[in-house]
Order: structure tokens, then sequence, then C-alpha cells
């Protein structure tokens, strides 16, 4: 069994679409080990996505992942990180595939509904980065 990280981001959060996205989770087969809704500051946006703080987008993407809330979760299955990743699609909805989160649900590149680990490491630095040990049951 693997664990992984996802957020639904402000912009599905804001267009009620949490429940659509929870139901896909489910359906393809994630056990829900850890979730709740939470308002980020934009420091802690920047912590969270430290790695990106060379980017030209870095502003803009923290100002959007703190202007409303989220709902963090860690998921559970056999390859969860590679398997949410093609749940969520492409990065930019445009290039994502019929299906994905994205490509229903996102409305840009930064605006794009969810996030994952990308990859073992990653998922090892950001479950801690909102969970307990204690909340994930
Ligand atoms: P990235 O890690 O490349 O994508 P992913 O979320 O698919 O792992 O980028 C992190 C987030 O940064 C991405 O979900 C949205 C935002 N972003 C932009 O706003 N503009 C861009 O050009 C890129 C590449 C990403």
């Amino acid at each position: 069994m693997e664990r992984t990280f996802a957020i639904i981001k402000p912009d599905a959060v804001e267009r009620n679409l949490s429940g659509k996205i929870l139901t896909k989770i489910e359906d393809a087969g994630f056990r829900i080990v850890g979730m709740k809704k939470i308002h980020l500051t934009k420091a802690q946006a920047e912590g969270f996505y430290y790695v990106h703080k060379e980017r030209p987008f870095f502003n803009d993407l923290c100002a959007f992942m703190s202007r409303s809330p989220v709902i963090v979760m860690a998921l559970e299955k056999e390859n969860a990180i590679a398997d949410w990743r093609t749940l969520m699609g492409a990065t930019n909805p445009a290039n994502a595939e019929p299906g994905t989160i994205r490509k229903e649900f996102a409305k840009n590149i930064e605006e794009n509904s969810a996030h994952g680990s990308d990859a073992p490491e990653t998922a090892a630095f950001e479950i801690p980065y909102f969970f307990s040990a204690l909340e994930l049951v």
C-alpha cells in the first residue's frame, strides 16, 4: 500500500465541486485516510510550494492557493502516487485526458482544481505538512 497527498484546490471548492471529485477518488479505489478543510495563509502556501519558489508563477500560485479554503487529503491504495496523478490529468487542462479531474473541472493551468504528490519523497514531505500521525486512520 502507498500513500499520496492530495488537495482539492480553491477554484474547485468555490464552485461546489468537492463532492464530484471525492466520488471520483472513491470510485477509483482510493481510501481517504485523512481529510480536512482549511484556509491556507499565504505563508503556509509558500512553505508548501517552496520547491517552486524560483518559478515565475510562484507568487500568483501562492495567492491563488490562499484566497479561499481547500480540502487536503491523504489517499491510500496500491500505486497511489502515480494513480492519483493519472486521475488528476495533465497540469494544463487543455492537455488532460477525457475523464480526468482537470479535463472535467479545471479552469486553466493555474486554477487546475487538484494537487498530487509527484514522488514518494514529495508525499513524505507533504502528508506531515498537514497531518499528524494521529489524524491518519
Ligand atoms: P507542477 O508541479 O509543474 O504541476 P502539477 O501540479 O501537475 O504537479 O506545478 C505546480 C502548480 O503550479 C500547478 O498545479 C499549477 C501551477 N503552475 C502555474 O500556475 N503555471 C505554470 O506554468 C505551471 C507549470 C504550473
